[in-house]
């Protein structure tokens, strides 16, 4: 008699170009784990029942993504620490006693690729965030925890930023302003906003990009993305899009619930070269 695969799936909406399932059949491939994973796309208010519902049907492990993340946090009865700052959720599962329990591993996700993959540090390191979104929150406490010797993070809402420095001040140099008072120079911008989306760039002052910045766009696309060619445009000589974020935030997901850490570096050339 066949075992049914352990059962595994990313909730989101719109969730048709998602590369997680594509990514994480890697990883099972890989380790040899015996599992599927699979994208689910669920309506905007019924985020709630389908959680449920894929728990009564016996399935193991959750990623969520946009819309859902805030509301994976809602649900979580238990979180981890970074988590519970994020204020999002990406990976929920249940412990032995049912209890469903929700991390967030876009952070880890985030500076993994760029320190181990990049081999770009932050310690020590001037780093400019922009951007006060979700995005950006879920990211923050990872970053601050590589002790950068500053972490500004400028915003078009500039009172956004301030309540982040409020939520993570305590964690290490953080300070807020708007776009226009991001005096450079900086070692290290992360660009966690959306305006590419609307082929807009921050107006950042000249001083805060020169050859020796690195930067890096939580976005990614076939195409290089807007505000990695803008950089690039203003001296930026290394700039670093999200592919490889988002393979290494599913390798952390794959990591707690099967407890092995698969290789990501073939799975992030794989994606490149497509
Ligand atoms: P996410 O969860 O993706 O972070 P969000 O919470 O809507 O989504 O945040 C989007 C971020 O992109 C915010 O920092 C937003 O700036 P505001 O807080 O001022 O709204 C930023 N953003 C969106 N469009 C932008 C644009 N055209 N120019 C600059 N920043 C923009």
């Amino acid at each position: 008699m066949n075992v049914a695969a352990d059962q595994y799936a990313v909730m989101g909406n719109p969730i048709g170009h998602s590369k997680s399932p594509a990514i994480h059949a890697m990883f099972a491939k890989q380790t040899g784990e015996k599992l599927r994973y699979e994208a689910l796309l669920v309506p905007t208010e019924e985020f709630s029942e389908a959680v449920e519902q894929f728990y009564s049907n016996k399935g193991l492990g959750l990623n969520i993504t946009v819309p859902f993340k805030q509301d994976a946090w809602n649900k979580a009865e238990r979180m981890t620490d970074r988590a519970r700052r994020a204020g999002a959720v990406n990976t929920l599962w249940k412990d032995e006693t049912g209890a469903l329990w929700g991390d967030t591993t876009d952070g880890v996700g985030l500076v993994r690729d760029i320190t181990v993959n990049h081999k770009v540090d932050i310690e020590g390191r001037r780093v400019l965030v922009l951007g006060a979104g979700g995005a950006v929150r879920g990211v923050l406490e990872s970053i601050l925890e590589k002790n950068p010797s500053a972490v500004v993070v400028a915003n078009r809402t500039v009172s956004r930023a301030e309540e982040l420095v409020k939520l993570f001040g305590e964690l290490g140099n953080i300070s807020a302003c708007g776009f226009s008072e991001a005096e450079g120079p900086f070692d290290l911008i992360i660009n966690g906003t959306s305006a590419s989306l609307q082929g807009e760039c921050p107006p950042l002052p000249q001083t805060a990009i020169n050859q020796q910045t690195t930067v890096y766009d939580m976005m990614y696309g076939v195409e290089e993305t807007v505000f990695n060619r803008w950089a690039r445009e203003r001296g930026a000589q290394t700039v670093i899009d999200g592919l490889g974020m988002l393979v290494e935030q599913a390798a952390e997901s794959f990591s707690i619930w099967r407890n092995k850490r698969p290789e990501t570096a073939q799975v992030i050339a794989k994606f490149r070269g497509e």
